[in-house]
């Protein structure tokens, strides 16, 4: 040992404090997006190398240590705790399926696959598909010695002691003569109700909720201290077997009751169906019972009964053929309108959502939901009382569709459309349609018309004479600056952790913060004298804003919540100009020079500078030390400029072995080259992996040049 040992450690300097904060502020960052929200922006090396970095910084600067670093909680770069294990079996995804047209194709390929005749039924076990966690727990003489994680399907994460706080999990099991492993496969949950209790606690102790069920029994499993995982009821369902050399029964159905003798615990809800026509009533049953489990469920798992037929049709790579999932339908609910609020947006827009009696809603309870705009309102005819279907598609707040007239008794009372701003009291406008507008409308109603592609709402949207929307046009009105400091301290713009709506109106009831600005402006004692606020959580949030500083340019260009700049336009920005100084100096010219920006964002952002008040707050901001990230893409590209890639245009088809589409897309981008959809002329080559069909046959017809997987690989250098 050197001398060194009794040298005092080395000071850190600022440049590493602000490394070290920024690092453990970006790790939060990623953790969120791949715990909370599943998903990640950058790759597992890519945050592995952060949390290397942070742990050297940690290493060489003991000063720099802290107790809640993301290098020492669970759920930051810890994976690395687990031992990676290979799967015996591999562990296989399925196909989905939609509808019950699907069923019975899939149905008949089955009869085809096993030679059957045309006519011959096939019996199927319908089982729910839990939305959960895929495990494997592997049991040698009787013992159960090895629990992991799905992983990539061929290597999973060893998590038996976290396994092992499942009660339900057998630790022993009878042994048949001869018999040495067994191998169950399952899905661990967490069962609804605990997942909402656990979640109101957290949220009372001012730590971050998890977004549903799945990711906090994930999040649980990955934890390293095991007393944790030990306080989440996780539970689990069995439903299937990887290596074994015990003697299984014949049929599918009749596994399940055996898993059930020797300990393990297999869904109750299943159902044996003789032919597809009853697996298909089971699922019209299912789309309606769905809600009533005490775990949440994404659709159903149809199995071929006969386990020798299972063998028989074998698997494609990715799933076996004897399975398909059966997705349930995107949720829609009946529910009944009781009030409209307005709510005045951050641009000032004025918006009708519909309050309703709570309804039950792709696994929450929804009482509000959105009515879009005044024209919507008005093509829906939805009146107070009126019976409404709300949807929730893709996005989180679900949307009213359609008013259920049947349904009318005649008492419904028409909806007040208010004439006073509610927030400020200002009077709305309502703006009439250019004559460009009006005539560009004219054009896209006779061009519909005569395709025939004309919808009732499409046809009522055309024919409006005004915009759709109410207008708030006082500038100082206080709903549209909370709505836009909502919109900046949102997670997927400059994402402050803990400065939620309720939050932010706290802050402004008490006077604290009007604008963007003044959150910069806040300190900690003025927080403890707010409800709610104790020191941990006052000073979290001081903290989550400071680190906000450097965020990267394309989220606070987002954040700033200019008219028209959503955020994929926020990201070409950030990448066009690199810098929030070299933005600023931009002309409307340069602005309209970057690709994915056209005339109405130009004319926005432009607008938007020549505000004084936009400029002062801009000003101020840079005074607070708000200095976000330069977007480093630009920088990135250089370095990885590759000129098999370069400037090229690619298209991929076909099923890939080695990674999936989005992945093979991020390589070629990041080497310079371009994805698109469609082979043409102007396709520089095709990416074909297996079972590729027309769109080969047009790039050999157009002799673009081709790659197979191997060659792809080989150019990506692996
Ligand atoms: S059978 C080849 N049965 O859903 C995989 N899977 O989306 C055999 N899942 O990876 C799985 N409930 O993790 C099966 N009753 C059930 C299931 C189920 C949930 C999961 C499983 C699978 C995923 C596919």
């Amino acid at each position: 040992m050197s001398d060194d040992l009794f040298a005092p450690p080395p000071e850190p300097t600022d440049a590493d404090k602000a490394r070290v904060a920024h690092l453990r502020a970006e790790i939060e960052r990623h953790n969120a997006l791949y715990y909370d929200r599943a998903a990640p922006e950058v790759s597992d090396r890519e945050y592995d190398a952060l949390v290397a970095e942070l742990e050297a910084l940690e290493g060489r600067f003991p000063a720099l240590a802290a107790p809640d670093s993301p290098t020492r909680r669970p759920g930051g770069g810890l994976q690395e705790g687990f031992a990676s294990v290979a799967h015996a079996v591999p562990m296989l995804s399925i196909q989905n399926t939609y509808n019950a047209d699907e069923l019975r194709e899939w149905d008949a390929r089955n009869r085809r696959g096993l030679g059957l005749e045309p006519d011959t039924p096939i019996e199927y076990v319908v089982e729910v598909k839990i939305d959960g966690v895929a495990v494997s727990l592997r049991y040698e003489q009787g013992r159960f010695v090895l629990g992991a994680t799905r992983g990539d399907g061929t290597r999973g994460d060893d998590i038996t002691q976290n396994l092992h706080t499942i009660a339900r999990i057998p630790r022993t099991i009878a042994v048949p003569a001869g018999a040495r492993v067994l191998e169950v496969r399952g899905e661990v949950y967490y069962p609804r109700q605990a997942f909402e209790r656990m979640n109101a606690a957290r949220e009372v102790a001012g730590q971050k909720t998890f977004a549903n069920p799945r990711n906090a029994a994930a999040g649980t499993l990955k934890l390293l201290d095991t007393r944790i995982v030990a306080e989440r009821p996780l539970d689990i369902f069995v439903y299937a077997a990887g290596e074994s050399d015990y003697p299984l029964p014949p049929t599918h159905f009749g596994f399940l009751a055996w898993l059930e003798a020797l300990g393990f615990p297999a869904n109750p809800e299943r159902q044996l169906c003789a032919s597809i026509d009853e697996v298909i009533a089971a699922t019209e049953v299912w789309e309606q019972r769905r809600h009533t489990l005490g775990y949440d469920t994404d659709g159903l798992v149809v199995k071929v009964n006969r386990r020798d037929w299972q063998a028989e049709l074998g698997a494609t790579s990715k799933a076996p053929r004897a399975l398909v999932a059966y997705k349930f339908s995107a949720g829609q609910a009946q529910s009944r309108l009781l009030s409209v609020e307005w709510n005045v947006g951050r641009t000032g827009a004025v918006t009708p959502v519909a309050i309703m009696e709570p309804v039950r809603l792709a696994g929450t309870t929804v009482e509000r939901a959105t009515l879009h705009n005044l024209d919507e309102l008005e093509f829906l005819g939805a009146r107070l009382g009126d019976a409404l279907i709300v949807e929730k598609g893709g996005e989180i707040i679900p949307k009213v569709v359609r008013v259920v007239d049947s349904l009318r008794t005649g008492a419904e009372q028409p909806v007040d459309v208010p004439r006073a701003c509610p927030s400020c009291g200002a009077q709305l406008e309502r703006k009439p349609l250019d004559a460009d507008e009006l005539a560009r409308r004219a054009r896209e109603l006779a061009r519909r018309e005569q395709a025939n592609d004309l919808d009732d709402r499409t046809r009522f949207r055309l024919t409006r004479t005004h915009e759709p929307f109410l207008l708030c046009v006082n500038a100082a009105c206080p709903a549209q600056a909370l709505e836009r400091i909502e919109h900046y301290a949102a997670r997927r713009a400059m994402d402050i952790d803990g400065l939620g709506p309720e939050r932010i109106a706290l802050l402004a009831d008490a006077g604290l913060v009007r604008s963007i600005g003044d959150l910069y402006d806040l300190r900690e004692e003025q927080l403890l004298e707010l409800p709610g606020f104790q020191e941990k959580s006052a000073r979290n949030l001081v903290e989550a804003i400071d680190d906000s500083k450097t965020r990267p340019l394309a989220r606070f260009l987002f954040g700033l919540g200019i008219r028209h700049v959503g955020e994929s336009s926020a990201r070409d920005l950030a990448r066009a100009f690199g810098t929030l100084d070299s933005f600023l100096s931009a002309t409307e010219e340069q602005l309209l020079a970057v690709e994915g920006i056209g005339e109405t964002v130009a004319a926005s952002i432009t607008d938007f500078l020549a505000h004084e008040e936009n400029r002062a707050l801009l000003a101020r901001l840079r005074e607070h030390g708000v200095e976000p990230a330069p977007d480093e893409t630009a920088a990135l590209r250089e370095a990885h400029r590759d000129p098999a890639f370069d400037g090229r245009t690619f298209v991929l088809t076909g099923e890939l072995e080695a990674m999936t589409r989005d992945a093979a897309k991020a390589e070629i981008e990041k080497r310079g080259g371009k994805v698109t959809g469609s082979v043409s002329k102007k396709t520089n080559v095709l990416v074909a992996g297996a079972n590729a069909g027309s769109k080969l046959a047009k790039a050999t017809e157009l002799g673009v040049e081709t790659w197979d997987e191997e060659a792809f690989l080989r150019a990506l250098g692996r």
